[in-house]
This record gives structure tokens, sequence and C-alpha cells, in this order.
């Protein structure tokens, strides 16, 4: 391997994870991640997130009974962080994609403090329940919460055979022009 390729290994190796053990989450570590997420960029800097930082375990397991299935990894998790969003109609794409940049890197920076992470969606029709257990106010709503932990041993075994985990290079990057 390259040492380009090399030094880009800590984000390949960066997984959704959705099992975890019952050892705690140090907290400088959960405000290392949430700060991390903080310091992501977003459309015309409007930061429009506000991260609600949970480790009460009795809201960690009634928000993944709210949500299920997407919501699984958060009945393990020993902590969470809850991305509250606008409720503006007009901006919703690019919240969005704000919402993803900052999802991801707590994702990253998760991995990179020997912990594990992953994303659980929060579908329209469970948000109701999900603003009441976190006591959000009209106009924010919550999307993705961010479960986090320490993997389980089957957590961290490959979920596929080497090489199959994503679409191959040459079918996924392209040189200059759409190929054919
Ligand atoms: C927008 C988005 C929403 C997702 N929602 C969920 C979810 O609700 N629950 C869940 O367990 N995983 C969720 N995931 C995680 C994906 O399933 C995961 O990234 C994909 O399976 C690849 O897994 P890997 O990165 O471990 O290879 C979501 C990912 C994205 C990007």
């Amino acid at each position: 391997m390259t040492d380009a390729a090399e030094d880009v290994r800590p984000l390949l190796r960066v997984r959704q994870v959705r099992e975890f053990t019952d050892a705690p989450v140090d907290p400088a570590a959960l405000d290392a991640v949430a700060d991390a997420a903080r310091w992501s960029g977003s459309s015309r800097n409007s930061q429009p997130w506000r991260f609600i930082v949970i480790r009460e375990p009795a809201t960690l397991r009634a928000l993944a009974e709210a949500g299920l299935p997407q919501t699984r990894s958060l009945a393990t998790a020993r902590a969470a962080i809850a991305i509250a969003l606008p409720t503006e109609p007009g901006r919703r794409v690019v919240h969005g994609y704000d919402e993803g940049r900052a999802a991801e890197r707590m994702l990253i920076a998760a991995s990179l403090l020997d912990l594990a992470a992953g994303i659980a969606w929060i579908r329209s029709e469970v948000r109701p329940a999900v603003a009441g257990l976190l006591g959000l106010p009209q106009d924010r709503f919550v999307r993705t919460v961010v479960a986090i932990g320490h993997p389980t041993d089957a957590a961290r075994k490959p979920k596929s055979a080497p090489g199959e985990a994503r679409l191959p290079r040459e079918e996924t990057v392209f040189s200059e022009r759409w190929p054919g």
C-alpha cells in the first residue's frame, strides 16, 4: 500500500457498530466527540445543529424502544449524541447535508478514540416520541442519534468477506469522464 493510502487507513476503519459492551465511556472522550462534531463545516457556517449528549441509561433504552429496528444500537450503547436540527422547511436538504457531515465526524472521532459508534435514524413517525424524551422545543427535531460505546467482539468482526464491504474501485471511481 502507498503511504497516502496508509495515511487515510484510519478513515477506512470507521464502521457502523450496533452492539456495545458494558464498559463505560470516558466523559472526556464523549466531550471530544461532541467537539469534533461542532467543529464540522456547514452551509454558510450556519451551524444549524445542537448536540444533546445522552448518558442516562433509561433515556438510551427508551430511545431504542421508540424507534426499532433502526435504533437497536441504543439498546446497548453506553452513550449517544443526538443531532437537533431546526424544523425550517425550506432548509431541509441543506440541513441534512450538514447533519451528515457532523454525524460522520462523530463516527470518525469515536474510532480514533478506540470507541465505536453507529448512526440510528429516527423515522419521521418516531420523531414526536424522541422530541418528548429529549425535551425538544417546537422548532427542533432529531433525525440522527449517534450511538457510542465500546464494541463487543462480535461487533468488531468484519461483516463481509475481505474486499466485499464496498463496491470495487473500478465501479465507483472514474477518471475524467463517466465511463463508456
Ligand atoms: C443516512 C444514514 C442512515 C443510517 N441509518 C441507520 C439506522 O437507522 N440504523 C442503523 O443501524 N444503521 C444506520 N446506518 C448505517 C448504515 O447501515 C451503515 O453505514 C452501512 O451498513 C455500512 O456499514 P459499515 O460502514 O459498517 O460497513 C445509516 C447510515 C446512513 C448514511
